[in-house]
């Protein structure tokens, strides 16, 4: 059995503390085996940006364990956390916040090298500058420009390579496409697919919705709702919420698309001060009974499907989306 690259358990990040502490964070395990991209998909506001940060230590957990090659995150500090910062890189959403106005496109690049010393000698970054931009679809002499010149794709695309100039085994992507237009989401998306293959790259890729996970995942889990293989979630989902989830992804075949109708949560976001008693969806879901209200189901084999976990006290194998 070989030991996963990334192994969190039991994560917990609450913001105040008390009755009124917001548990953005509660109770999160998960692994992610080398060279494997997990997709985690939640709705806005449920955690996921908070989750992401604390995985990266830019801000403590308030319980649990992050482990990264079997070292420790969550205690790491000095030069311990320096080396495993060089291993773990980051993409956050908005590219025209995430990169220094400042600095042009070959320091922002360089940067990282100046941090690490003896990752790459200096009489090599241009060279290697060049190199990366290209990788990520750019061209050398965008290197002598400013961020502020450059599209909101075009700069997911430099934080793209920024992300990769110290050679991560592993990349966190916070919902890279979500702040870029439409046109432009799938280029990216297929940008970072190819540079996983090509780098063997383990991913954690984020997003709010399913359409764009399910394009570069291996294996995706809800907040803990539904877990198992990739075909398994897009074609047979067993949970209501994944099965809501996936009646709103786009289908490629016009074929399909009248046949399916699509399925609309009612209700609001629940308070993740005060989340509901039982199961943390029912407040919102069509098949909620009183037994969701007294017992929070747990996350177990409830259908025919090999891999497939679901917690739910309702789950439906029948359901199908239809994935095209
Ligand atoms: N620094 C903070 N202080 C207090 N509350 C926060 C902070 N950051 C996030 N939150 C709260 O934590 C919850 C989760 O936020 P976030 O992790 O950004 O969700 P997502 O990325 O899934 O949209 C929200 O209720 C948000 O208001
Ligand atoms: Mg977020």
């Amino acid at each position: 059995m070989t030991e996963p690259l990334l192994k969190v358990q039991n994560l917990s990040r609450h913001f105040g503390s008390g009755a009124t502490a917001v548990r953005a964070v509660d109770d999160v395990s998960f692994d992610i085996a080398h060279g494997e991209t997990l997709g985690l998909v939640g709705e806005s506001g449920c955690g996921k940006t908070s989750l992401v940060r604390t995985l990266l230590k830019l801000g403590p957990a308030t319980s649990g364990s992050v482990l990264l090659d079997g070292v420790e995150i969550t205690s790491a500090s000095g030069p311990q956390l320096h080396g495993l910062r060089r291993k773990m890189q980051v993409i956050f959403q908005d590219p025209y916040q995430s990169l220094n106005p400042r600095l042009r496109v070959d320091r922002l690049i360089a940067e990282p090298w100046a941090l690490h010393p003896g990752v790459l000698p200096k009489s090599k970054w241009r060279e290697e500058t060049v190199r990366l931009l290209e990788s990520v679809g750019l061209r050398a002499e965008h290197a002598e420009r400013y961020p502020s010149e450059f599209s909101g794709g075009q700069r997911q695309r430099l934080g793209i390579a920024r992300a990769l100039t110290l050679d991560p085994t592993l990349l966190v992507c916070d919902e890279p496409v979500s702040a870029l237009d439409v046109s432009v989401q799938a280029q990216v998306v297929n940008l970072l697919a190819r540079l996983r293959r090509e780098r063997n790259l383990a991913m954690l890729f984020v997003a709010h919705d399913l359409a764009v996970v399910r394009h570069v995942s291996d294996r995706v889990i809800g907040k803990i709702i539904e877990t198992g293989p990739k075909q398994s979630i897009f074609s047979a989902p067993a949970h209501p919420y994944t099965q809501a989830l996936m009646s709103a992804v786009p289908t490629p075949d016009p074929r399909l698309r009248g046949q399916r109708s699509r399925i609309v949560l009612k209700g609001d976001l629940p308070s993740p001060v005060d989340p509901p008693s039982g199961c943390r969806f029912r407040t919102r879901c069509w098949k909620a009974t009183s037994i969701c209200a007294d017992q929070e189901p747990a996350l177990t084999n409830r259908t025919a499907a090999p891999g497939l976990l679901t917690a739910c006290h309702h789950a439906d194998p029948g359901f199908s989306a239809n994935a095209g």
